[in-house]
């Protein structure tokens, strides 16, 4: 599939102007240094939806050597990680309409590229995406490991957090392109922020229609690669248990 992009209208442009210029208004203090390099190394601006072939792609291949491939909606699990594994990273190419800037219910390019991308740019988490994408292809078939695969992509790809120069900052695609999220998870006294634990991630229940309960910090990118082997380890304990 292609990114089409003549067939971004005018309203199309505007609506990733508001969400692009709504979230810069916090993310300076908030999110991750990395990511926010990552938004300017990755050629994002509030004035146009970034052009993945010609703008995007030649960037992310100089940096990290990966590049982003237009979807068509939600890509079915074990092509989603087949493509993560071979560096391509899907992203949907439809956007969400004017009044429906807060709109959540699927994965809009906003969310696939304002959210994903940037971290695109940095080394240690691509290294730690692509490795944990050739985990879960070997796992795919699994039904109780999928599970796992899952929570582990979302409690750090999606509504991770991390520590940087001894501050809390939002780095999972999920938070980063929300506007309530954003601040709620570092913000509220609702959530539980813990330290980032395999096991506990394990453990922990994944909200898909509510604001996250617990949320994962980490120390660095890199923790979450080396992290790799004992969440396989733990993985094929728990398969043990479930046979
Ligand atoms: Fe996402």
């Amino acid at each position: 599939m292609k990114q089409n992009y003549n067939l971004y209208t005018t309203s199309d442009q505007e609506v990733w102007r508001r969400l692009f210029e709504r979230q810069m208004q916090k993310l300076p203090f908030i999110a991750s240094e990395v990511y926010l390099e990552g938004i300017e190394k990755a050629g994002f601006v509030a004035n146009h939806i970034p052009d993945f072939d010609n703008e995007t792609n030649p960037r992310l291949q100089t940096l990290t050597g990966w590049s982003v491939v237009a979807a068509d909606g939600l890509v079915p699990i074990k092509e989603f990680f087949e493509l993560l594994a071979d560096k391509k990273f899907p992203a949907s190419t439809w956007l969400r309409k004017i009044d429906q800037l807060d709109y959540l219910e699927e994965p809009d390019m906003f969310h696939d590229t304002f959210g994903h991308i940037p971290l695109l740019t940095n080394q240690d988490f691509c290294n730690f995406l692509a490795e944990f994408s050739k985990i879960s292809l070997k796992y795919i078939n699994h039904e109780v490991a999928v599970k796992f695969l899952q929570k582990l992509y979302w409690f750090t790809v999606e509504f991770g957090l991390i520590k940087e120069k001894q501050l809390t900052k939002i780095y999972g695609g999920g938070i980063i392109s929300s506007s309530g999220e954003s601040t709620y998870s570092l913000f509220s006294g609702v959530p539980t922020r813990v330290q980032y634990s395999i096991e506990e991630i394990f453990n922990t229940e994944v909200k898909i229609d509510a604001y996250q309960k617990k949320y994962f910090i980490i120390d660095s990118y890199d923790q979450l690669f080396q992290s790799l082997p004992k969440f396989e380890e733990i993985l094929e304990q728990q398969l043990l248990v479930y046979q």
